[in-house]
């Protein structure tokens, strides 16, 4: 009995994978490693002693994802698949549109089939769209600002349908925050394709030499010291969080939706000092005109998944500093 992870090789599926593992759980990983590198099993098992069972394969493909439930006894799926550059889904819409939601109907339509019925998704606190911190399970959704946000709105309500359909469906949506950091052994971590389109990537191939500077995107926003403010989550808390949402639809019946967050805003300024105290090492930075499409603030109330899944963030920014800085020295260019 395994647990399957969609894009599991990705970021935070492949941390997702080693909480998993360590918690005693088998793992199939599926994905088309159109946004990671197969090397990450390797790295894996140095971490836990355990290799995820792996298969190749793109879950818009209907067959491909149902030889997965034929060879593989799944009770849940975490549906990490997708598309995720916000910039390149303004480009190439059809393309989000089409990987992200035929992904994610494929493979609700295959679990069905197979009587699969636990589904854990990869959402986004870009589902509020401009709404006041801090932001609410409750709080008005839609308004997204890209396609990338729309998809996510999208699967969301399908999701939705679907569990008002089956009463026997277990779904959990989780709207992740700003995810940074790594596993602390640095054999793991996030590896942007190209120029990396945020934060903390962006500062630690500025720290190791890669790129010149950072820009940072307005200095004018109403916030304390005037840089945009974002609820950071270290990505192990942020796996671990999966462990609890995977408990809960074990246990109950019907969508239920959890930010994943610490509750706390920090600015950019505070992370850039953070990183460059903590790490002794330089980031130089500038300051430009705003990002289009950037929120002034945003971050979680974190307090219904503390409630209802017994789950709260712990690392500190330091700790999201140092080991982000940690996998980034050792693997300068990622996998
Ligand atoms: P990632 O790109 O590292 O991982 C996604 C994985 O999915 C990649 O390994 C990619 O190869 C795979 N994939 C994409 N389309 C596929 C397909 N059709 N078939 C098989 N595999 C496919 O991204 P991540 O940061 O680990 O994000 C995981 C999920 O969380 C995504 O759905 C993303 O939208 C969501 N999310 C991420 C963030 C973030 O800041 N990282 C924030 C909110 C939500
Ligand atoms: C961005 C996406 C969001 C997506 C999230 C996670 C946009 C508009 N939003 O969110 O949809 O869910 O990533 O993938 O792209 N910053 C700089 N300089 C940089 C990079 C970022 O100053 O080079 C600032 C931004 O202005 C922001 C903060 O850092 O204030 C965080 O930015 P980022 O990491 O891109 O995350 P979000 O903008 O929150």
């Amino acid at each position: 009995m395994s647990i399957l992870l969609s894009g599991g090789a990705g970021y935070i599926g492949s941390h997702t994978a080693v909480a998993l593992l360590q918690a005693g759980q088998d793992v199939v990983i599926a994905d088309n490693f159109c946004n990671s590198s197969p090397k990450v099993l390797d790295r894996i098992e140095a971490i836990t002693g355990k290799r995820p069972a792996l298969i190749d394969a793109d879950l818009c493909d209907r067959e491909a994802a149902d030889a997965i439930f034929r060879s593989h006894t799944i009770t849940g799926v975490v549906h990490f698949a997708g598309l995720k550059a916000v910039g390149e889904s303004v480009q190439k819409p059809l393309l989000y549109y089409r990987n992200n939601l035929d992904s994610a109907l494929t493979l609700l339509e295959v679990m069905q089939a197979h009587g699969c019925r636990q589904f854990v998704f990869s959402s986004s606190a870009t589902v509020y769209g401009d709404q006041p911190a801090p932001l609410h399970e409750d709080s008005p959704t839609g308004g997204c600002s890209n396609p990338y946000g729309w998809t996510k709105f999208m699967i969301e309500q399908i999701l939705l349908s679907a569990c008002a359909a089956d009463p026997a469906l277990s779904v959990v949506l989780l709207r992740y925050f700003n995810p940074v950091g790594a596993h602390e052994s640095g054999l793991i971590g996030e590896n942007p394709n190209g120029i990396p389109n945020n934060l903390m990537p962006y500062i630690t191939q500025v720290a190791v030499g890669r790129r010149e500077k950072l820009t940072i995107f307005g200095n004018d926003y109403p916030t304390p010291d005037g840089t945009g403010v974002r609820d950071y989550i270290h990505v192990v808390d942020l796996a671990n969080g999966h462990l609890a949402a995977l408990n809960y639809c074990a246990a109950h019946t019907g969508c239920e939706i959890f930010n994943l967050g610490t509750g706390h805003g920090v600015s950019v300024l505070e992370m850039v000092e953070t990183f460059e105290s903590v790490n002794h090492v330089a980031v130089p930075h500038v300051i430009g005109p705003r990002r289009a499409g950037d929120l002034a603030t945003v971050y979680a109330s974190a307090e219904k998944a503390e409630r209802m899944l017994g789950w709260k963030a712990e690392k500190t920014l330091a700790d999201m500093c140092r080991d982000s800085w940690n996998w980034q020295s050792k693997n300068p260019n990622g996998y």
